[in-house]
Formats: C-alpha cells, sequence, structure tokens
C-alpha cells in the first residue's frame, strides 16, 4: 500500500506574521495518521516553519533548488545540501510556473532532481500539459516526454526515492479541475510508463494530483486507484481548508 501524500505548496505566499499565523492554524488540526502531510514554504520562511512547527508531524519541504547540489558561488540560488541542512524532507522540481514563466527545461530539471536526491532529499517531479497541449490531443506525448527525461539521465530505479505530480497547468490557480476521470487516466499512464521499466518501482510510486484542489472536490479525486494524493496550491493557505484536504486523503 502506498502511503498517501498531501503536500501544501504556498508559492510566493506570505509574510513572518501570515506564516505565523498559517501555521498556529495547522497545529490545531487533528490529522489523519494514515496520510503523510507536508508544507511548501517560500525559502525565506523555512527556517520559521520548521521552528514552528517542531513536534507536529507535518514535514517541510522547498519548492525548487539549485542544478548544483552543493554550496558554492551561485548568486540567488539555493542548494539542494542547504535545505537538507535547512531540515527540508522534500523539494518541489519542475513546476509548470517555473518550466513556463522561467523557461526550465526537461535538462535542468532533471539535474534538479539529481540534486536533491544526492543531499538526502524526496523530489516531487511535477508534470502536466498545457490547455492547447490538452485540446491537441498532446497530454500523454508532453507528460511521457517530462517523466522521460528524467528517467532516461537518472534510471527508472531513481523513483524509488522520489513522488510525482501530475498537474494540468489549466487546472493550476483557476478553479478548473481535472475530472476524476482524467486526472486517473494521465495517473495510470505515469504509473505504466515506469511500470515498463522496473514494475516494483511503479508499485510503491506515489502520484500526487494537483489542479485547484480544494475540500469539495479532493475525496472523489482521491478515490481514483491511481491518485495517491494531492499538491495543493491556493487552497493549503486556510489551515482548516487544507485539513480539510488531509482527512479526505486518509479515507
Ligand atoms: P492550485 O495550485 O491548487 O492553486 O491550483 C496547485 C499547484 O500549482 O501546485
Amino acid at each position: 500500500m502506498r502511503r498517501p501524500l498531501v503536500a501544501g505548496n504556498w508559492k510566493m505566499h506570505g509574510t513572518r506574521a501570515s506564516v505565523a499565523e498559517l501555521i498556529k492554524g495547522l497545529r490545531q488540526l487533528a490529522l489523519p495518521a494514515g496520510v503523510e502531510v507536508a508544507v511548501l514554504p517560500p525559502c525565506l520562511y523555512l527556517q520559521q516553519v520548521v521552528h514552528e512547527l517542531h513536534g507536529k508531524s507535518i514535514a517541510v519541504g522547498a519548492q525548487n533548488c539549485s542544478v548544483e547540489p552543493m554550496q558554492g558561488a551561485l548568486t540567488g540560488e539555493v542548494a539542494a545540501s542547504q535545505l537538507h541542512d535547512a531540515e527540508c524532507v522534500f523539494v518541489l522540481v519542475g513546476h509548470s510556473e517555473r518550466r513556463m514563466v522561467l523557461g526550465e527545461t526537461d535538462q535542468q530539471v532533471a539535474r534538479k532532481f539529481e540534486a536533491a536526491q544526492s543531499c538526502g532529499l524526496q523530489p516531487i517531479l511535477c508534470v502536466g500539459e498545457t490547455l492547447q497541449e490538452r485540446e491537441a490531443g498532446e497530454t500523454l506525448l508532453v507528460v511521457s516526454r517530462q517523466l522521460g527525461a528524467v528517467i532516461e539521465e537518472l534510471g527508472v530505479g531513481a523513483f524509488a526515492r522520489a513522488v510525482v505530480a501530475y498537474e494540468p497547468v489549466w487546472a493550476i490557480g483557476t478553479g478548473l479541475t481535472a475530472t476524476p476521470q482524467q486526472a486517473q487516466e494521465v495517473h495510470a499512464a505515469i504509473r505504466a510508463q515506469v511500470a515498463a521499466e522496473n514494475a516494483e518501482v511503479a508499485r510503491g510510486l506515489r502520484v500526487l494530483y494537483g489542479g485547484s484542489v480544494k475540500a469539495a472536490n479532493a475525496v472523489e479525486l482521491f478515490g481514483m486507484s491511481d491518485i495517491d494524493g494531492g499538491l495543493i496550491g491556493g487552497a493549503s493557505l486556510n489551515a482548516d481548508e487544507f485539513g480539510a484536504i488531509c482527512r479526505a486523503a486518509g479515507n
């Protein structure tokens, strides 16, 4: 059995005061024991979040890391080794906002994935198609290319210590959600692509769904056989809503 994971991607939101407020809410949540819960604050607030969540079983992760695993001369970047030092457990790689706004390539994403693992972090690899790609019938092609880029560089075994998040770009922050069936189709394809090379790794691989997940649609999405939890953006900024989503993953 795969243990569901619900990760809150705070994106570029927060101030010291609002982070403190959000953590206060998170600390009060009754979280289901069978679900792994994580939050991914902006780097600036990692230490604060680690400190203020102390003793609560919520893991902390980052939203990005450098292609270079170790600290060094690379202005403005944060190394995976530094994230590990800050007690991060997870790091997102290849979020669509970074691929699209900052032009991150599949190759850079693969290097970040490798950097993260080499420092003991679990990468959460984000994949997903744009609306244009979906309408052109290219969804599975795009997702398989994004996943394949990492498999090609690092081998499928790398996914024994990683998570994949399927996030259709058209569903992120738009209020549009993939139907459970649409999501399941892509999740199954992701698992099949991994299974083609290693069935055991595929069986253990957690594939999260992301894109306008709310308490109201989480139960249905998480009920699909290949959906192992969620990557939650907007709704993770509200502790009660996030808690309800975590509980949905425990059902
Ligand atoms: P959303 O974002 O839940 O606000 O759509 C999800 C994400 O981008 O990770």
